[in-house]
């Protein structure tokens, strides 16, 4: 019987593909839990980053960086309930699949939808008082949506710092969201304006716009109108009423009442 007929062939070829595809499929899952694991230690070292507890260019161990963690606590809040935290014994049942999709008069970061329960981060001294809180956010620029957070200081007001973790704007335009310099314009300046209203600006210098001592100005970045104007938009969303505004003013009003 000739070995060479077009029936053979097909079935080596069709064989091959199927132990290929099943190999493929194989490794993918097999390695799904420790892309998982790889995810979230990038996203604590970012959140180290942004909260000014590791340098910029830190590459801590994964050992290191939970030591690090051991001063942050964790809490998750639930947007649909004006940012209510959750409590501690309730977050086992939550479903974090669960989506908020946004009218667009209410989706000013054109974000389209985000998670109903979203994670927020306390950054605690040594006495247990707050150093910090840092707070996701997301807001679309010209190619993609930005993910990254801000950590404002003990006061709920003041800027510690801000940091993307994801985006695919353009290296040199858009990219430098990045830039150190750029992000170190942020440090100090105010989120929030005497009456409560997020105030900050992202715009060009001069020409009308603020200087860098206005405390709510931060410099565009030049060539990025789009880029810059999704940072702000973002955080106008996510310091906002939908997002994480009436948490921040809970946490105020307990500062003042002097429970914080
Ligand atoms: C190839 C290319 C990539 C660009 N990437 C970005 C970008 O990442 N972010 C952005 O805001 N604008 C980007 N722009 C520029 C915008 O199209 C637009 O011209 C710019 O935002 C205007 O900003 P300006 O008023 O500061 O010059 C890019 C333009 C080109 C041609």
């Amino acid at each position: 019987m000739p070995r060479d007929t077009v029936g053979r062939t097909i079935t080596v070829a069709v064989v091959l593909c199927l132990v290929c595809s099943l190999l493929v499929s194989a490794t993918t899952v097999a390695l799904r839990p420790r892309q998982a694991a790889q995810r979230r230690l990038d996203k604590m070292r970012n959140i180290l980053i942004v909260a000014g507890l590791i340098g910029e260019d830190a590459h801590p161990s994964q050992a290191e960086i939970e030591r690090l963690f051991e001063r942050i606590e964790t809490r998750w809040v639930d947007l649909e309930r004006e940012a209510t935290l959750v409590p501690k014994e309730e977050e086992e049942s939550i479903d974090t699949d669960q989506m908020i999709f946004l009218p667009p008069d209410m989706d000013i970061a054109r974000i389209k939808r985000h998670p109903r329960f979203m994670e927020v981060y306390f950054v605690r001294n040594e006495d247990g008082s707050l150093d910090q809180i840092v707070l996701p956010i997301s807001g679309l620029g010209l190619w993609s949506v930005l993910h990254g957070f801000i950590a404002l200081d003990a006061d709920l007001r003041t800027i510690r710092g801000l940091g993307f973790y994801e985006h695919k704007e353009t290296p040199g335009l858009g990219g430098e969201v990045d830039n150190p310099k750029w992000r170190a314009q942020w440090r100090g300046k105010t989120a929030f304006d005497e009456t409560g209203r997020v105030c900050i600006r992202v715009e060009k210098p001069g020409g009308g716009g603020g200087s860098s001592d206005d405390p709510c100005h931060i410099d565009a970045l030049s060539g990025a109108t789009f880029t810059s104007k999704g940072v702000q938009n973002a955080i106008h969303y996510w310091l906002g009423e939908n997002g994480f505004g009436p948490l921040l003013k809970r946490l105020q009003q307990e500062r003042n009442d002097g429970k914080a």
